[in-house]
């Protein structure tokens, strides 16, 4: 059922309590070193702003575990969003009590406050019924834009609907359900989806999703291993963990029954060590009797992989992509990566980056313009990928 959106809504005055993504990065003095997700969420502040709202968002930020932790602060996340809104952004140190009823009671038409990071409580985590009323404490309407946190049901994501009279997605939680989900219910053909990452594990659910959606499967990454192993070759020292190898088995023969072409990486570069001063070597493909020595490692996917990769790339036309191929930070193993975020870029294809370490590697090889849309996501994207309902989207009214 389609929700209600932010659109719809009738704005003028009323005082609107808006459920951010505002985890960001910090560096250890404390400074933003990414404010992709406060842009993200400009569309939805500005709307509220230019209809007159009193605005009051909310956040988490890191995982302070319901206790006050000062370089977990959001005080430097309301000065940027001053800056990136060209107007003040007032703060107040408490999501709950006087301070945050003091701050908003004194919010005019087209203001915004920004409340202090809501996992000081621990009530936040725990859905806390009585800590999501006194958040919601005064507020008409409640927005929630907040996607990256939408599949955990906390009291700022889920919780507060019940107490407030009017719930609707912001236009960022729109966005990446219009991408993540609707766009992937009847996709353009070929539907191409590249999955990496480190463990079979933690894709089994996507990858189990997508087998009946998907004409290809591309794997890289280290769970490109558990694969291999299964199928019998020698991946020397490269990870795999033995829990892995049932469920990659698994997959393999579910591909093959739903007709669905999961494809492996057919060779791979081997390093003797994790670092950019390592050797390296181009192992022959493992269907000619090719794998990895052991002392050795796979760190990225080989020659004839991204020849094989990038080929099924350019005839795609959706992709969705959610995973590095190789150790991408280390540039002696991103050649794979790199050359497969070139060739979802030259794809053509509508091309939908399902957060996380692809989102970072679209962003270092300077692509991101060239794709479709990035998720603001992480395990969000990932749990609307394998087909669930996310509760902060479940939260909200319908349409
Ligand atoms: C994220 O960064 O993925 C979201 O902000 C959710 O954070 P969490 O995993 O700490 O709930």
């Amino acid at each position: 059922m389609a929700k209600k959106s932010i659109r719809d809504l009738d704005l003028k005055g009323r005082r609107v309590f808006v459920r951010c993504d505002f985890n960001v990065p910090l560096d250890a003095d404390g400074n933003i070193t990414d404010d992709t997700r406060i842009t993200a969420a400009l569309p939805t502040v500005r709307h509220l702003v230019d209809a007159g709202a009193r605005v009051v968002l909310a956040s988490h930020l890191g995982r302070p575990g319901g206790e006050r932790k000062a370089e977990l602060s959001l005080r430097p996340v309301a000065a940027r969003l001053g800056e990136l809104l060209g107007g003040p952004v007032a703060f107040a140190d408490d999501c709950v009590g006087d301070a945050a009823a003091a701050a908003a009671g004194e919010l005019g038409e087209g203001d915004v406050l920004l409340l202090e990071n809501v996992r000081f409580y621990k009530e936040e985590t725990a859905n806390d019924p009585a800590f999501a009323k006194a958040m919601a404490e005064g507020a008409e309407v409640f927005v929630n834009d907040a996607f990256g946190t939408a599949h955990r049901a906390h009291a700022s994501t889920a919780g507060v609907a019940a107490h407030v009279g009017e719930c609707a997605m912001g236009f960022l939680m729109e966005r990446e359900l219009k991408y993540l989900k609707e766009e992937l219910e009847s996709p353009a053909r070929p539907f191409v989806v590249i999955l990496g990452g480190k463990k079979v594990s933690d894709k089994i659910g996507v990858i189990n999703a997508l087998l009946d959606k998907a004409d290809t499967i591309l794997i890289g990454g280290a769970m490109q291993y558990a694969f291999r192993k299964a199928q019998g070759h020698a991946i020397g020292d490269s990870y795999a963990v033995d829990e892995d190898i049932p469920v990659a088995e698994e997959l393999l023969g579910k591909a093959e029954a739903a007709g669905v072409r999961l494809l492996l990486p057919a060779d791979s570069l081997e390093a003797d060590d994790f670092s950019d001063d390592a050797n390296t070597n181009n192992i022959s493909p493992y269907a000619e009797g090719g794998g990895i020595r052991d002392g050795w490692e796979g760190l990225d996917i080989g020659e004839k992989a991204i020849g094989e990769f990038c080929a099924v790339l350019a005839d795609a036309a959706t992709v969705v992509w959610n995973g590095p191929m190789g150790v991408f930070e280390i540039d002696a193993f991103a050649k794979g990566t790199r050359a497969v975020a070139e060739a979802v870029a030259d794809s053509g294809a509508v091309s939908i980056i399902g957060g996380g370490d692809s989102v970072t590697a679209i962003k270092k090889f300077g692509l991101a313009d060239k794709v479709t849309f990035i998720s603001t996501g992480g395990g969000a994207s990932l749990e609307l990928l394998e087909g669930k309902e996310l509760p902060g989207v479940a939260a909200l009214d319908d349409a």
